[in-house]
Parts: C-alpha cells; sequence; structure tokens
C-alpha cells in the first residue's frame, strides 16, 4: 500500500471527506458520524476535514440537505458549479489538488459516482495519497451514462473499495481489482435512512400537499433527471404520456430536478404539469403536479407513503426497497441489481405501455413484496471507519 503523503504525529490523523451533489450527502452523513464516534471510544483523534466541490448549489440541492442530515459546515468550498463534463470534472481537479498539496491527509473518502467523485479520486492517486471509494463495484453495463464512466474510473484507481452488495465484489473481481482491495460493507444510504426514518415520518410535508395523515396511499411520488429520459424531446414526451395515462387513475407528485425543469421550459411542455411552487397551492385532483426538490426528511417521509414510486435515480431504487415501497424504474438497466432480485424494483424503460401496465399491477393489488439485504442494517459507516482506522498503512506508529 502507499505511504501516507505526510507524516502526522500520533495524536492527529487527517482524512479527507468529499461530497459534491445531492446523491453524495445522504452517504457522508453517517460517516462524519461514525468517525467521532470511533475517536471516542478508542481515545484517538482522526480529523475528518471535509470538502464541498460545490457542483451542487442550489439551496435545496444542497444546504437543505446539510440541515436535514446535521451536516457541519465544510471545511472547504470549491464552488465549481455546472458545466460541460469535462470542464466540471476539470474544476474539481485543478481545485481539489491545491486542497490536498495544503492539508496533506493521510487518505481521502470519495462516495457515489459523480463527477466529483471522478476528479477528486484521480487528483489523490496523483499525489499518492491513498483513495477509499464509498458504494464500489456497482455497474448498469451502459457506458452512456456518465456515471457508469465515473464508476469504472474511481474504482480502477482506489486503493480501498467498499461495496454495498455481493454484485459490486464480483464486478470488480472480473474487472482485476485484486480481493484485498476490496470490502463488503453495506449500503451507507441505508445508514441515513434508517437513521432518520421516525424524525421523517413527522415532518409535516403531507399536510402541506394536502394529502394528509391517511394510512391509504393517495399519490404516487416521481423522480426523472437523467439525460437518457430529459434530454430527448421524443422520448420526455413519450414518458409524459404514460404519466399522463396514470394520473387519471391516481396524484403524481414530481418535485423536478432543476435539470428536469429546464427541459420542460424548454420544450414547452408546461402545460402537462400543475405548478405546485407556490407554498400554498395542494394537490387536490388527479393530475401532475410539479413542485421543487424536497429535502431529505420530507422526502423520506413522501417515499415512505406512496403507493409507489416512479424514478430514474439510482439511490431511490435502494431506498423503496428498504421502505418496501413498489419502484417502477424508467430505464433500461440498473447499476443496483439487487433491488430487482431481493427488492421491490422492476425496470420498465421508456416504454409507456410497460409503464401504465406495471401501474395497473399495483394499483390491482399485485404488489411485488420484496426484502431488504440482510448486510443493509444501518452500520455500514462503522464498518467503514473500523477498516481504514485499523488498517496497517494507515495506522500511525
Ligand atoms: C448529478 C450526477 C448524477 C446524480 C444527480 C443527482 C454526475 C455526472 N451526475 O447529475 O449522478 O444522479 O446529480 O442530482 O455527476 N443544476 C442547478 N442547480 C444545482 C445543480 C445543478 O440548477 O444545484 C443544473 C445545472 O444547470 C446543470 C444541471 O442541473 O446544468 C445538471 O447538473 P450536474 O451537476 O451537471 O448533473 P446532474 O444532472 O445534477
Amino acid at each position: 500500500m502507499k505511504a501516507p503523503l505526510s507524516k502526522h504525529n500520533s495524536k492527529t490523523r487527517k482524512w479527507i471527506l468529499v461530497a459534491g451533489a445531492r446523491p453524495n450527502f445522504m452517504k457522508i452523513a453517517p460517516l462524519i458520524r461514525a468517525v467521532r464516534a470511533y475517536n471516542e471510544i478508542n481515545a484517538v483523534n482522526i480529523d475528518l476535514f471535509l470538502v464541498h466541490t460545490g457542483q451542487h448549489y442550489d439551496v435545496n440541492m444542497s444546504d437543505t440537505f446539510f440541515k436535514d442530515l446535521e451536516i457541519p459546515g465544510p471545511n472547504v468550498h470549491l464552488d465549481v458549479g455546472s458545466g460541460n463534463h469535462g470542464e466540471q470534472t476539470g474544476k474539481v481537479l485543478i481545485q481539489f489538488e491545491k486542497v490536498l498539496l495544503r492539508e496533506k491527509p493521510e487518505l481521502i473518502i470519495v462516495v457515489g459516482d459523480v463527477n466529483s467523485t471522478l476528479a477528486c479520486a484521480l487528483a489523490a492517486v496523483k499525489l499518492l495519497i491513498p483513495v477509499a471509494h464509498v458504494e464500489a463495484g456497482l455497474r448498469s453495463f451502459d457506458r452512456s451514462m456518465p456515471e457508469e464512466i465515473n464508476r469504472i474510473v474511481t474504482d480502477a484507481i482506489s486503493d480501498y473499495l467498499f461495496t454495498p452488495s455481493p454484485d459490486g465484489d464480483e464486478n470488480l473481481l472480473k474487472e482485476g481489482i485484486p480481493s484485498e482491495k476490496i470490502f463488503m460493507v453495506g449500503d451507507i444510504m441505508v445508514d441515513s435512512l434508517l437513521f432518520n426514518l421516525e424524525k421523517a415520518k413527522n415532518t409535516d410535508v403531507r399536510e402541506r400537499l394536502g394529502l394528509g395523515r391517511k394510512s391509504i396511499a393517495d399519490y404516487c411520488l416521481l423522480t426523472l433527471h437523467r439525460p437518457s429520459n430529459v434530454d430527448n424531446r421524443d422520448k420526455f414526451l413519450r414518458i409524459i404520456y404514460a404519466l399522463t395515462e396514470i394520473s387519471k387513475r391516481i396524484p403524481i407528485l414530481f418535485p423536478a430536478h432543476p435539470r428536469t425543469r429546464k427541459q420542460i421550459e424548454a420544450f414547452g411542455f408546461q402545460h402537462y404539469f400543475i405548478n405546485l411552487t407556490n407554498s400554498k397551492s395542494q394537490i387536490t385532483n388527479n393530475g401532475i403536479y410539479l413542485s421543487n426538490p424536497f429535502g431529505y426528511l420530507d422526502f423520506l417521509n413522501l417515499m415512505a407513503h406512496a403507493a409507489f414510486v416512479l424514478t430514474d435515480s439510482g439511490g431511490i431504487q435502494e431506498e423503496t426497497t428498504v421502505l418496501d415501497i413498489p419502484c417502477i424504474t424508467l430505464r433500461d438497466t440498473t447499476e443496483r441489481p439487487i433491488t430487482l432480485t431481493e427488492g421491490t424494483n422492476v425496470l420498465v424503460k421508456d416504454d409507456p405501455e410497460k409503464i401504465v401496465r406495471e401501474v395497473e399491477k399495483i394499483l390491482g393489488g399485485q404488489v411485488r413484496k420484496g426484502r431488504c439485504p440482510d448486510i443493509w442494517d444501518g452500520h455500514t459507516a462503522e464498518r467503514i471507519a473500523k477498516i481504514l482506522a485499523e488498517l496497517p498503512s494507515t495506522v500511525i506508529a
């Protein structure tokens, strides 16, 4: 294993933890708690230095998550913002290298598969700083997804690969990654979900939206933001046709990602939706209700009480499996196959008839029963903190 860039005194060890985009925040919060707990129990002093790359910057894509998940403010904010893939990745690479040279960490931890994950791993590995990748080994086998490239490259250059499920280990081994680098620790997002579920169930989001506190789910929750679904006019329109059919049976609540909202406006699709952005508006009838993105707790509440979820997100496929809520995924492939084999997830591509057929099944009571993988037990971050803290190459004499 590589030697750390710097020698630390026996008292303080510095790890850099990176987050950049919305799907990262629920993955770093449990790690922060776990490292703090490890420090206390073992009377050591691992200093977790938090870097926010600023890939997501809107209040409701970033700040709200820090508040809901009680994440401390970052030590450094790189403020890179949006851009084409090369531009965004390049900006993070340049800025993060400066942080590494200044802070000289013992190792860095990156999570997930966004552009910031790849850029930070690349900056570190070139400076011979060990990289730990949390949520390693996931593969959709679709290289047209930018995230797939980020996953493959990040895993290839990381030193410690923490996988959520056995398929992750299999994929990495097939790519020639030595087994000593691979640790199956479970799904870190589930740590956040289980830790926050009770708190989330007590938010008043459903009351605010007019969904009441009925025991019977009276709405479907939708998220859609993949370039493959929303950047092509015809494809997006096909999905909207299916949604319009579904919304005759059950109201659809659609918190739209900024990229999706931009596309709706660019394609002139506004008339298909009822706008919920006014804080006083509520869901009264059937229809597709477009809202701003929700914070972590409100979204968890809405997922936990939905009749079913329609999505093209990665993490939501796992969260619905844990919550035992049916999930219909509008994609051709998934990098999370365990949600299909063991969970509540089904893939329907963008075929309107297939989407509607799956919804009919659910509304007709044919709900697919899933089971949560055993290792998704809410203790993934503790396992990671212990493994990293006790690695022979990082323990300072
Ligand atoms: C990114 C991740 C994706 C993840 C998604 C979740 C990559 C390659 N993709 O995609 O894996 O599922 O986040 O949210 O890293 N925008 C805003 N405000 C923001 C953030 C983005 O308006 O706070 C707009 C920007 O104008 C940008 C577009 O949304 O053009 C896309 O943002 P970007 O960060 O490039 O990728 P996402 O599509 O969000």
